[in-house]
């Protein structure tokens, strides 16, 4: 393109001139191959990601040292490096690995469907396989919990929610009461119920909403006496972003009195935490309710495709979209329902059961957090709390910002502001390098690492993950933040 010269508005006249050439044919760009792709070097894989991704995620992958792994396989609970070393994944892609890596029956029903040539896109015709699944997660859910939209990610199953809600709520109660430090997506919908500065940015957000402090039931109470103009209550079951934060049961028995008493549509979002991960198939289970509407995602996609859903109760559903005049409101979108994600989800759901990976993150995740909790009792000055359910688990640090000696804190300020103060990041970094294991973090509160390992996790991962932390915790503070330093040097 001539640089300096062309324009956006010069748009027209470039198709002008790049025409005629057409009538050569069209030369192939210089492509990079699927084999070139896998073969990829970690210095080139650096560079593509700086021109074409994302530069100033780089720095925190830097930070972290998640700069220096080529992954190059991965199964079951581990990934494979271009060295060979084997990871151990107690991050499971932020909950959405509940079957581990690349489980051999999910790639067998892949692989078998590719072999069938089945058809993937279903716009125009009924979809056997989208059925199927509506019915599975349909069957699953309790109560009358039995109408299915089908997504691609979590924020598109979240944003079906609020606009079944929303539809169902009625125009009258637009209103939707959302919690402090809650994470939904970062679609422009989600976003505005999504209480993170640092992801609202300063978007022009919808601002039909009002904030109540997570698991404050006065506070939803007052917020829906004051004002007969809110119609939805949108909250995760357990907040994952916000550093895994949970409610009591009796909150939730009380939601649900609350939102029937006052005709709320209440919204359980269970992208993170559904799917087996707490030790129930939905979180909610635990306290014997029922909301009007959930959604799920992460692993729904079996750990191989991008597969979501949102399932709202049956009469919920036809007051938004049961007519013929506005079903097409809330039909899905083109990848919605396709064909192998659907029985890569189909299949997941019957390994869940086969498995008894529901119950195994149960006891793997009262396993862990006892363990957890022995450490805590050892490093009281450095492990401020544990907590979660089943296999989504989150270890809070102290705040070592005021404690840290003087010599140091000049050189950890400069490192980044972002893990100033937070042993969070320098633990992940450390845990990586020294002890091939990958956890995760949370952007609402740095002294929080979240554990969510696949739910095929056994005994043995629970203590390979636990001796490694106590191995690291064991050098102590001063030592730990002194290797962090020198691992952003060597
Ligand atoms: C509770 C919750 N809701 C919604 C989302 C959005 O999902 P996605 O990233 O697939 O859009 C997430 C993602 O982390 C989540 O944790």
């Amino acid at each position: 393109m001539n640089q300096g010269t062309t324009t956006m508005l010069d748009q027209p006249a470039r198709v002008a001139i790049d025409a005629p050439a057409l009538a050569g044919g069209i030369a192939k760009p210089d492509l990079i191959t699927v084999e070139q792709a896998k073969a990829m070097s970690l210095a080139d894989m650096t560079t593509l990601f700086k021109d074409h991704l994302n530069p100033g995620q780089l720095h925190f992958m830097k930070l972290l040292g998640f700069n220096k792994v080529k992954v190059e396989s991965a199964e079951g609970m581990y990934y494979t490096d271009q060295n060979g070393r084997k990871i151990l994944d107690f991050f499971g892609g932020f909950g959405s690995l509940a079957f581990g890596h690349n489980h051999p029956r999910i790639l067998s029903a892949r692989k078998k469907f590719q072999d069938e040539n089945r058809h993937e896109i279903a716009i125009a015709f009924l979809s056997q396989y989208a059925a199927a699944l509506a019915k599975n997660l349909a069957t699953i859910a309790p109560g009358d919990l039995d109408m299915v939209f089908l997504g691609s990610s979590g924020s598109e199953a979240m944003e079906a929610a609020l606009k079944v809600a929303e539809r169902a709520a009625g125009p009258k109660r637009p209103r939707i009461v959302y919690a402090e430090n809650s994470f939904h997506g970062k679609t422009k919908g989600v976003l505005s119920i999504t209480d993170g500065p640092l992801y609202r940015g300063e978007f022009k957000l919808l601002d039909n909403n009002v904030k109540v402090p997570f698991g404050d039931i006065d506070a939803i109470r007052n917020a829906f006496e004051r004002d007969p103009t809110i119609g939805v209550l949108v909250l995760e079951t357990i907040q994952g972003g916000g550093g895994i934060v949970q409610a009591s049961p009796e909150f939730w028995r009380e939601v649900r009195a609350l939102c029937d008493k006052h005709g709320v549509i209440w919204v359980a979002d269970e992208v993170q935490c559904g799917m087996g991960r707490s030790g129930r198939f939905f979180a909610f289970e635990h306290a014997g309710v029922v909301p009007d509407v959930t959604a799920l995602a992460k692993s729904l996609g079996g750990g191989k495709s991008a597969m979501a859903a949102m399932i709202a109760r049956r009469d919920v559903y036809m007051k938004a979209y049961g007519t013929k005049n506005t079903a097409m409101i809330h039909a899905h979108a083109t990848f919605g329902g396709i064909g192998e994600a659907c029985i890569t989800a189909i299949e997941g759901l019957n390994i869940m059961y086969d498995e008894d990976l529901i119950e195994n993150a149960a006891v793997q995740g009262e396993y862990l957090l006892e363990r957890l909790n022995a450490l805590k009792a050892k490093y009281p000055k450095i492990i401020k709390d544990v907590r979660g359910q089943g296999l989504m688990v989150g270890l809070e640090f102290q705040d070592f910002s005021q404690t840290l000696p003087m010599v140091l804190r000049p050189v950890v300020s400069v490192l980044d502001d972002k893990l100033k103060g937070s042993l969070s990041g320098f633990i992940g970094a450390l845990l990586l390098r020294d002890y091939d294991t990958l956890v995760a973090f949370t952007e609402y509160n740095r002294n929080v690492i979240r554990l969510e390992p696949p739910l095929i996790c056994e005994r043995q991962h629970v203590d390979q993950f636990v001796d490694a932390l106590d191995a690291l915790l064991g050098r102590g503070i001063i030592r730990i933040v002194k290797d962090f330093v020198g691992s952003q040097i060597g």
